[in-house]
């Protein structure tokens, strides 16, 4: 009942917010008559191939095979497939067996041989070091094969892991390459996560070999690296064999631990060029460590062949991009953006691939994105809601941004990793002057799920506030609470129809976790975790997740894991953590803890141990800056803490106290402490 209650409320503001857009769109075709602005262009150009998207659509989810297999053509295969898709043990679809490629050829070597050798294959623009390094094909191509001789040498072979752990440096992505090269598998670690999340990955992976630096560089800090990388060592039962530590100029270099770290300079100078290794196309490219329920570790695995025929496909036909363009996601490598829309897709397609090291804004100011796409020519861009609403938070009439706009080169912005508001995508497309275009995806998918596919000629101006139509591959289904397929406008949960298309294909250890994670709760689908809505035209609006995953700046947290570290904090004996709404952050933690009925220190005191003990623990990067204490959380007859209730709390949101609760007296206490920290409350 509830859930119809939500869909009714739903469906009415989902009209109301088309009706809105029917007028934002009628007012932005009438600018354009004077403006020739972008709606103008684009309505010009598309209307004899405005079906492309349909037809090309409705081939991938008909004839998976073929559709595949004509994009895996374009790669160079050092053995071609026996089958395309075998998907005789759902769900572990397996794509392209039988084939053998090398990721890293296709994504370097290939291009210098067709003769891309001196294009820049990646910029390095850091304004946090005031620097920007241009890096060839070519070049790019010499390093990574002197890396893949240093890896070889310290005995990382096919299968081997290796971990990253390093700031936005070419370096990063040299390091990626090197293990591709080899048929290492790479885990890059976000160097936001302090020394406990670190020891955790290389319990779990395994790595032979970490590649990490001296430091990273915070526009008020410098962040040393190395003693996080020994700290996170000292914690693990499983210890590397060897470390190789670049050490960045003008900065401090960081002490070597004799016997197991490398200094990376020095064992370039001592390496020779190698050649690459061709992989099953079912091997694992990479692990990705990604946030669940819990605060047990979760990596995707991702399979080397369907990830790099997907990525490439994305490029042109999702992206709109040509070889030679030059790209820019504005992310970090240790996302899954960054993994895929950094390093790997623009390179496999042969586009220069900008690597940022900077904010949005500080550095030194909201400008900074404009200048960087006016600098380098960027025809594309990726970056998250959060970015854009900081900048306009500093920037509201577009100052700063329009000392580098408009530019020749700039079509398309694309942002993801959270829902985009109306009026953060308003104001940019407004600024712009190009279309904004968002779209959905996870961790685990490595590419999008739903999004206006530019290379496809789809309407360059979707209703505001959907995320897109499914891209080509992705049978997304939408399920409302009695498990019956949504209607149009009716609130469900987000699935999509096995199999998979390529490029997720177990998790790391765990394949009985993938299965139970992901495919139990609807036979032959996929669970997303996300819940949102279709449209009559089919776009998908994306609204929540419905776990206990917190989006963060674009980034997923567990409250599992946030909670564990609470709980290490002496005398706090219970912990519940929630999402609450931010204005820049899109959601930030809230902890609430129940503190031993003994414990000598002060509250306030106990809120700043307990948010130091989660900064030291999974790292800043958690923004875990609210905690409470309270003298009880909400359970269930079965002990497990309402969250839901306390979430709702917390954002000002009406709902329901659930008849299992034990205790619901405990509510009252609760809302006064939240009342007491300016967090909204209803009830
Ligand atoms: N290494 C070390 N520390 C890092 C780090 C890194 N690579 N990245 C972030 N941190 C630290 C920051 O210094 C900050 O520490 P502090 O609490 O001591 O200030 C903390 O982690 C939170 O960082 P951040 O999320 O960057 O927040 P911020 O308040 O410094 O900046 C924004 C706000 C909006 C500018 C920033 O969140 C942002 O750029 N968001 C976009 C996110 C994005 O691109 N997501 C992509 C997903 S696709
Ligand atoms: P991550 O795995 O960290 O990339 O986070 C994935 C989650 O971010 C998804 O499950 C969604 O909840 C959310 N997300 C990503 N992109 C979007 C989007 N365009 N709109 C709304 N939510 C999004």
């Amino acid at each position: 009942m509830a859930g119809y209650i939500r869909a009714l409320r739903w469906r009415g503001g989902f009209q109301a917010f088309k009706r809105s857009c029917h007028a934002q769109k009628t007012r932005l075709l009438w600018l354009s008559q004077d403006q020739n602005c972008f709606q103008c262009r684009a309505l010009s150009s598309t209307p004899a191939c405005r079906n492309r998207y349909e037809e090309v659509f409705r081939r991938s989810i008909e004839q998976p095979d073929d559709f595949w297999a004509e994009a895996a053509e374009k790669l160079v295969w050092h053995k071609k497939w026996d089958q395309v898709l075998d998907n005789s043990n759902p769900p572990f679809t397996r794509w392209f067996v039988g084939g053998e490629l090398n990721t890293c050829y296709n994504a370097v070597d290939r291009h210098v041989k067709s003769g891309r050798g001196d294009q820049a294959a990646i910029i390095h623009d850091s304004p946090v070091t005031a620097s920007v390094a241009h890096i060839t094909y070519k070049q790019l191509q010499e390093k990574v094969s002197l890396l893949a001789g240093v890896l070889r040498k310290h005995g990382v072979q096919k299968g081997d892991r290796v971990l990253i752990y390093m700031p936005m440096i070419p370096e990063a992505v040299i390091a990626m390459l090197a293990c591709a090269r080899l048929g290492a598998i790479h885990s890059l670690v976000f160097g936001g996560f302090a020394s406990k999340e670190l020891a955790t990955r290389v319990n779990h992976a395994e790595p032979k070999v970490v590649i990490s630096a001296n430091c990273g560089v915070e526009p008020t800090r410098v962040v040393p690296y190395k003693p996080m990388l020994d700290g996170a060592i000292d914690l693990s039962e499983f210890k590397p064999s060897s470390c190789i530590i670049f050490n960045r100029p003008h900065f401090d270099p960081a002490p070597l631990k004799a016997g197991r770290d490398f200094c990376w300079e020095e064992e370039m100078a001592g390496s020779s060029l190698v050649d690459c290794v061709p992989v099953s196309a079912t091997d694992p490219i990479y692990l990705l460590y990604t946030s669940g329920t819990t605060g047990m570790p979760k990596a995707v695995v991702r399979p080397s062949g369907g990830y790099a025929v997907v990525l490439h496909w994305t490029m042109s036909n999702v992206y709109g991009m040509n070889p030679g363009d030059v790209w820019w996601a504005a992310s970090d490598l240790g996302w899954v953006v960054g993994h895929s829309y950094i390093a790997y897709a623009p390179l496999l397609h042969g586009n220069t691939s900008v690597l940022f090291e900077g904010k949005p804004v500080g550095t030194p100011d909201p400008g900074t994105f404009f200048r960087v796409i006016r600098d380098h020519n960027v025809k594309g861009m990726f970056t998250a809601p959060t970015a854009l609403r900081a900048i306009r938070a500093e920037d509201p009439e577009g100052k700063f941004a329009k000392k580098y706009l408009p530019t020749d080169s700039f079509k398309v912005l694309f942002v993801a990793g959270e829902h985009c508001d109306h009026e953060t995508m308003d104001w940019t497309k407004n600024l712009l002057q190009t279309p904004v275009l968002d779209n959905w995806w996870q961790t685990e998918t490595g590419w999008p799920i739903t999004s206006t596919c530019y290379g496809l000629d789809m309407d360059l101006n979707p209703p505001s506030g959907v995320t897109g139509k499914p891209v080509p591959g992705w049978n997304v289904k939408v399920f409302n609470a009695a498990g019956k397929e949504a209607e149009v406008e009716e609130l469900g949960e987000i699935y999509v129809k096995l199999p998979l298309p390529p490029s997720f294909s177990t998790l790391w250890k765990a394949d009985e976790r993938f299965k139970e994670t992901y495919f139990t709760q609807k036979p032959g689908y996929y669970a997303t975790m996300d819940s949102g809505v279709r449209d009559e035209h089919g776009y998908i609006c994306v609204m929540s997740r419905s776990d206990d995953v917190i989006n963060v700046a674009g980034h997923r947290m567990s409250a599992g894991a946030l909670e564990e570290a609470i709980l290490e904090c002496g005398d706090v004996v219970e912990a519940a953590v929630v999402g609450v709404p931010d204005k820049l952050k899109g959601m930030v933690p809230l902890g609430l803890c129940v503190i031993k009925h003994d414990c000598i220190t002060s509250h306030e005191e106990m809120v700043k141990n307990v948010i130091e003990a989660v900064r030291k623990s999974v790292g800043p990067v958690a923004a875990f800056k609210k905690a409470l204490i309270v003298p009880k959380l909400p359970k269930t007859r079965s002990g497990k803490v309402a969250r839901n209730t306390l979430a709702a709390m917390a954002a000002g949101k009406p709902f329901q106290i659930p008849v299992t609760i034990e205790d619901a007296s405990v509510y009252p206490s609760i809302k006064e402490e939240l009342l007491k920290l300016g967090i909204g409350t209803q009830n």
